[in-house]
């Protein structure tokens, strides 16, 4: 059996080229280990930067995000007990879109199956064979058995669990990595969000943000310890806990409770892997790096892959011409350091160290108030929030 783009995983980045691929007349095969169900409601990410959702508009398939999800012209950062508005607007005349990466995928599946797409649920890439040479195959595994796809290019969508980076020989790549020690635990909840724009607050017990899925549920996250676990969370303890780091001084607001319907911790990790390619085997999104999810970038990042990756092999298909394919790993990590500046940056701004001295908390703290207070330095965080107009 053969393809021309054999993609592994059906996360945003993988749906979303095989998407744009279609669009510009170029045929792909998807294969994903897990069910339609389990990649439709895992709860992820819920930031849509201004560019991304110009990529989905343009793609056709952003009428629902369109009709859904809300357009945010700023956030909300809570320190020492008060509060301060980030006007993006204002300060970069950019906005983001609060649409979850559920529905992403959830609408990206529709449109390839109303397309006549090839997304196979419950396959298991095991092997990536053959990438130095022109035919490049994938071994997967399905419930009738183990199956092979022969295709021109393999991109690897597949997470940062993912076999396709690991298919590269180590002394081909070079991984830059940096831990923190701590982690986030996500909540949904079946409550009205208590505020109209997403809450950043940083507080000596740790950061907190708060955010929505639509009218009816909130979305909210805690720092907690690198090898906490959701046991050791109890409901009325997340809701004590986030009510204490988002107070203010003068009190004055009210964090709204109710039944928390989904609960899971996340580690931070920044990530980069160089290059973001192998012969014809091709690396997007968590598969070539991570990002600490401060910064809302995980999601913008794999989207801006896949529509990278889509413009170079159309263009491959089309006239054999293989200089956007050759560049799409420069071109890609440009963007990439970019955030995993940011994310960092905006992670060390947020967060309590646990290693961190009082020393480093006034400054955390003066660093904050220069943001609040100063023109050019919120702007600074407002463009790369919204996302930086190049690519
Ligand atoms: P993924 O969405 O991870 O998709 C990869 C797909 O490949 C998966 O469906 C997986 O099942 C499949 N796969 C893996 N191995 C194989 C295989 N061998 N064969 C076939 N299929 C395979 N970002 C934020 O900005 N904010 C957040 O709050 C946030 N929370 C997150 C919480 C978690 C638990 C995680 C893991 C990530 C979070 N992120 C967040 C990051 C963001 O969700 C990711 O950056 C985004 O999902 C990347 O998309 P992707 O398509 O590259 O990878
Ligand atoms: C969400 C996640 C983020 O990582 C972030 O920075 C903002 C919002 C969210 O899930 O809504």
């Amino acid at each position: 059996e053969r393809t021309r783009v054999g993609i592994i995983g059906a996360g945003p980045a993988g749906l979303l080229l095989s998407h744009l691929l279609h669009r510009a007349g170029v045929e792909s095969v998807v294969l994903e280990a897990r069910t339609r169900d389990h990649v439709e409601h895992r709860q992820r990410a819920g930031v849509v930067e201004h560019g991304v959702a110009r990529i989905l508009r343009a793609a056709g398939a952003g009428a629902r995000m369109d009709r859904a999800g809300a357009v945010h012209h700023g956030i909300e950062l809570r320190f020492d007990g008060r509060s301060h508005r980030v006007d993006f607007a204002g300060l970069c005349g950019r906005d983001v879109v609060l649409y979850a990466q559920t529905e992403i995928v959830k609408d990206l599946i529709a449109h390839r199956l109303a397309d006549g797409g090839d997304v196979r649920f419950a396959a298991a890439a095991t092997a990536i064979e053959g990438i130095e040479g022109e035919r490049p195959r994938i071994r997967y595994g399905t419930a009738a058995g183990e199956q092979v796809l022969a295709c021109d290019f393999v991109v690897a969508c597949d997470g940062f669990h993912g076999i396709g980076r690991p298919s590269i020989p180590a002394e081909r790549v070079r991984h830059f990595e940096k831990s923190y020690p701590f982690g986030w635990l996500g909540i949904l909840a079946d409550v009205p969000p208590s505020a109209t724009e997403l809450i950043y607050a940083r507080h000596e017990r740790g950061f907190a943000l708060h955010s929505q899925r639509g009218p009816r549920v909130s979305r909210l996250y805690l720092q907690v310890g690198n090898d906490d676990h959701v046991g050791n969370w109890p409901d009325d303890r997340i809701w004590a806990e986030l009510a204490a780091r988002f107070a203010l001084r003068d009190g004055g607001w009210e964090l709204a409770t109710g039944p928390i319907t989904d609960k899971a911790v996340t580690p931070m990790r920044s990530f980069v892997c160089e290059p973001m390619r192998h012969g014809r085997l091709l690396l997007a999104g968590d598969a070539a790096h991570i990002v600490p999810p401060t910064g809302a970038k995980g999601l913008n990042l794999a989207m801006h892959d896949a529509a990278l990756l889509a413009e170079a092999l159309a263009s491959w298909h089309a006239t054999g011409d293989h200089t956007l394919v050759d560049g799409y790993s420069d071109t890609a990590l440009r963007r990439v350091w970019r955030a995993e500046h940011f994310s960092s940056w905006m992670t060390g701004l947020l967060h309590r160290d646990p290693n961190g001295s009082a020393f480093d908390r006034r400054v955390q703290s003066a660093h904050l108030e220069f943001i609040a207070s100063s023109r050019s330095a919120s702007a600074q965080l407002a463009e790369n929030y919204t996302g930086l107009p190049y690519v």
